[in-house]
């Protein structure tokens, strides 16, 4: 796969002239000339790896009024953290967050490295994580690619490898055109230039910067990239979850620290995994009342299917739960799934 990069020596000027023109204003980007706040950008790029700028925004926003510094975050309960990331997903996101405050605080003062390696081996820090942080935060010169720049960079070169093999061209080509300086400002152009001009569908070609130097418009079909593999169908799965309530209070359990949910509060369940169904085996004996497959919702590699299960005269203790009152269940920290389960449990209730 020859990539052509004629004419790349182009490709940076204009784009960094465009992203100075339309950038987007973000929260968590400093203004031109401004000094960058590094906490505020990998809070940022943690949150923006599995979450759009959309949701991000007012959630950011909450977040750093709560911790202000990486100092703050780092004394913080666990739990508070978790209840905050609650409805933004991928939670193993927000443990590794107080895990690499806390480190941060004890191995480099309480200021996050200033490079890729050594950010790289910080707590839920990948690949991209450290490039972005290093170019945006620090102005080092690192390569940025994440799902906007590879669309983006994948058209720019018409590389027709298909993704996930891809991954390998697009990235050298992504090296070839990341200028020396301004490095975070190129990436954040190429992510605001996938965001609104060289979208998945439909890309408004006319009004790109790059049109010019770009091998899919030349081609005729910028949208054909990145050609992606034929996926594979997730695997379906079916659990039960459980609403036991007593004067008022329901039944919630802390989940085990790691794997999924890990941390998080939720009601009980019947076992139910990414690699395995429920047993349908309730955590007590009682008169159930079931909705099958009540709350359906998707996962990066599964999908579940809930039937729910209500009792609502509960009377006797049970152990390893925190009673909650049902009218502050908001206030709970519940993931999504379960607070989709939650609506639906209070209907269940009312209908009862
Ligand atoms: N997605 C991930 N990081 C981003 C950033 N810095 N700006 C816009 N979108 C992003």
């Amino acid at each position: 796969m020859p990539v052509d990069i004629k004419g790349r020596e182009m490709i940076a000027p204009r784009l960094l002239a465009h992203y100075d023109r339309h950038r987007r204003t973000l929260p968590w980007r400093a203004h031109p000339g401004a000094t960058v706040d590094p906490y505020a950008v990998w809070l940022s790029e943690i949150m923006l790896q599995q979450t759009t700028v959309a949701a991000v925004t007012p959630r950011f926003a909450r977040f750093l009024t709560r911790w202000p510094t990486l100092a703050d975050l780092a004394q913080a309960d666990e739990a508070d953290v978790m209840a905050e990331w609650a409805g933004l997903g991928y939670y193993s996101r927000a443990r590794n967050l107080i895990a690499c405050a806390r480190l941060v605080t004890e191995q480099y003062g309480g200021m996050l490295p200033d490079n890729e390696a050594a950010l790289r081996k910080l707590p839920g820090i990948g690949d991209y994580t450290a490039a972005a942080i290093a170019a945006i935060a620090f102005g080092q010169r690192a390569v940025v690619v994440d799902a906007n720049i590879e669309r983006v960079v994948a058209r720019l070169f018409a590389i027709d490898a298909p993704l996930p093999s891809g991954k390998k061209a697009i990235r050298a080509a992504a090296d070839a055109i990341t200028p020396d300086s301004r490095a975070g400002d190129f990436a954040q152009g190429l992510m605001d230039l996938g965001a609104s001009i060289c979208t998945v569908r439909d890309p408004q070609c006319m009004l790109c910067p790059l049109r010019d130097g770009c091998a899919g418009f030349a081609a005729g079909n910028p949208a054909r990239y990145p050609v992606k593999a034929a996926k594979k169908a997730k695997p379906e799965r079916c659990g039960t979850a459980y609403w036991i309530e007593r004067d008022g209070q329901v039944a919630l359990v802390t989940r085990p620290p790691h794997g999924l949910f890990g941390g998080m509060r939720s009601f009980p369940d019947d076992g139910w995994r990414a690699g395995a169904d429920g047993d349908g085996v309730p955590p007590i004996v009682a008169d159930w009342q079931v909705a099958r497959r009540a709350v359906r919702h998707g996962f990066t590699h599964f999908w579940i299917e809930l039937d729910l299960a209500l009792c609502i005269e509960f009377s006797a203790d049970m152990e390893e739960v925190t009673w909650w009152p049902i009218d502050r269940l908001e206030d709970a920290g519940l993931p999504t799934l379960f607070a989709k389960a939650a609506t639906r449990f209070k209907e269940m209730r009312h209908a009862a």
